[in-house]
């Protein structure tokens, strides 16, 4: 079987966190699976998510040399086959660190802007951590745009087909001791990996 790399990317400031812990369940996964992961968790590597100059897209030119941070981390998306997320939803959409790294990486003329975009091909999961519980979050429909922004806003609009964005709910302890919360939760995104990671890379 061919190499396979995974890139996993974390967007939390706090090792600790709900969201680390369930990307570390998540690498633990793919390292089962036969990947190899590379692992980036932009607070941890100090990610500066703020546009620059040198990495705003020239539309004249495609193949513009973009910053030296933005091309290595350019280089590192190129490698992985398959692509996983794991992030908190904060005001119903992405952290602004993770929202950084997607303006200043999946840049022109690299992430799209191509007849034949580079990223084709690879698998992406989007695995976000929602406080509201189901019902609060799907009844306004924030689920939908939520998963229509990063589905067809951001992944297919790069040539990524295989896009999946999974919500994890109810994930601010709401009353129940947060212990029993968090082995609750963790023990629900076991499963969920198990079921969309098998699913992805059949
Ligand atoms: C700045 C901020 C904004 C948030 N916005 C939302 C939101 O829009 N919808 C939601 O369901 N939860 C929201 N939350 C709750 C987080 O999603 C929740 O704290 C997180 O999923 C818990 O995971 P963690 O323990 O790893 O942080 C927000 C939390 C913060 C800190």
């Amino acid at each position: 079987m061919p190499a396979r790399n995974a890139l996993l990317v974390v967007a939390h400031p706090r090792p600790d966190s709900l969201t680390a812990r369930i990307a570390d369940r998540a690498r633990e996964r793919l390292a089962d699976d036969g990947f190899t992961v590379d692992v980036l968790d932009l607070h941890a590597e100090e990610f500066d998510p703020r546009m620059t100059t040198e990495d705003e897209p020239d539309w004249t030119d495609r193949d513009k040399t973009y910053s030296a941070t933005t091309e290595a981390h350019m280089r590192r998306l190129a490698a992985a086959d398959t692509i996983v997320v794991v992030f908190p939803v904060w005001w119903m959409g992405l952290p602004a660190i993770l929202k950084g790294w997607i303006d200043r990486v999946w840049n022109y003329g690299f992430a799209y802007g191509r007849g034949r975009p580079r990223l084709h091909g690879k698998r992406i999961l989007w695995f976000g951590l929602a406080g509201y519980s189901e019902d609060d979050f799907t009844s306004p429909g924030w689920d939908e745009l939520l998963k229509r922004q990063l589905t067809e806003g951001i992944s297919r609009f790069c040539g990524i087909d295989d896009a999946t964005v999974h919500l994890l709910y109810g994930t601010v302890p709401n009353g129940t001791p947060a212990a029993r919360h968090i082995a609750a939760l963790l023990t629900t995104a076991d499963a969920d990996l198990t079921t969309l990671l098998t699913k992805s890379t059949t």
